[in-house]
């Protein structure tokens, strides 16, 4: 097995998954403000310091993706976070695109930036001890959205993308986003995301890119947020499971799945209905940004005081989320007293 695959396959071992704590300085803002915290520099180095020293995370956390400030920055005592990560058994991992951008002629529609130079700068990353990365496209739902334009520039980009990392020896995490706002049915999401994920696999291949090398972040197929009808835990599972099925080789190790806007209860329930109904060809897992990070945030509101409350739910989620893992999770552990 490449060193590649074995990086892969660690960051989707049983019971584990992903902590995406890569949120750019403006969604950090985002979050900050419906706690109501100013977005200064200790402040983000703060909050990350919480999440990164939690207790017992690493039982249930097998990486953590980094944004470009956060991976230069150190714990209290002086500990780089990359090293303070790794010290753990938790493999440091980094966002390395520049954002989705307007794709020009195409109203609506996004191109995500970030290739040129991208080859130092994964050479300056993995040098701070980054092992993985993260790239993310998105395409929104509409009668002719995504255009065939969005989905094949965005694929090619992934692809290029992808190719850089595995010269440089990072495993990419390639993250085609189709976004759930809106109001289209299930089938529409189906049909979007099957699409989508079969253009990154074409370009993927024609790049030259070692699937095995490689986790695919998909977004789970739903109902668009504001449709009249949503479908079920287990419609959701059932309907993705076919998308996948159809659509993403076998030789991909893992899909770590991005939450969305999905509440943390329901990205943890239609993990675990899906590994439910497992064994898959791929491992099935998560790397939850908002719903891993939720109620810590809600629960710090930015007080040193705070902090031990805060990685109470940080590692609750994550212990939730490992559960999902094997299908284990059910409803009535949400309402377990939190630990002392
Ligand atoms: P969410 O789980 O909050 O969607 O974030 C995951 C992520 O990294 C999106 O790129």
């Amino acid at each position: 097995m490449s060193d590649l695959e074995a990086t892969a396959r660690a960051l989707v071992a049983e019971g584990k998954g992903i902590l995406a704590a890569d949120e750019s300085t403006g969604t950090i803002k985002k979050r900050f403000d419906s706690i109501g915290v100013e977005s200064t520099d200790e402040n983000r180095r703060a909050y990350r310091e919480l999440l990164f020293t939690t207790e017992g995370a690493e039982e249930f956390i097998s990486g953590v993706i980094l944004f470009d400030e956060t991976i230069r920055q150190s714990s209290s005592d002086g500990t780089p976070f990359p090293k303070l990560l790794a010290s753990k058994g938790i493999i440091p991992g980094i966002k390395v695109d520049l954002g989705a951008k307007p794709l020009a002629l195409a109203e609506g529609e996004t191109i995500t930036e970030g290739l040129d130079g991208l080859r130092e700068r994964l050479e300056e990353y993995r040098g701070l001890g980054a092992r993985f990365a993260k790239w993310r496209a998105t395409y929104s739902i509409a009668a002719d959205k995504p255009s065939e334009y969005c989905v094949w520039t965005n694929a090619h980009a992934l692809a290029r993308y992808a190719a850089l990392c595995q010269e440089a020896g990072l495993v990419p995490i390639v993250e085609p986003e189709v976004l759930m706002d809106g109001d289209h049915t299930i089938e529409q999401s189906a049909k979007a995301t099957g699409r989508v994920l079969q253009a990154v696999y074409v370009e993927l291949h024609d790049q030259r890119v070692d699937y095995r090398g490689t986790l695919l972040k998909a977004n789970m197929v739903l109902s668009g947020y504001d449709a009249p009808k949503r479908a079920s835990v287990e419609e959701v599972a059932q309907v993705s499971l076919d998308v996948y099925y159809r659509h993403v080789p076998a030789a991909v190790p893992g899909i770590v799945f991005l939450s969305g806007g999905q509440s943390d209860e329901d990205a943890t329930a239609h993990l675990n209905a899906m590994n439910k109904r497992g064994p898959h060809p791929w491992e099935l897992s998560f790397s939850y940004g908002r719903a891993l990070q939720a109620p810590a945030l809600k629960a710090w509101a930015g007080k040193p005081e705070n902090v031990a409350a805060a990685q109470q739910a940080y590692y609750r989620r994550a212990k939730f989320n490992g559960a999902a893992r094997t299908g284990s999770y059910a409803p009535e552990m949400e309402k377990e007293a939190v630990p002392a």
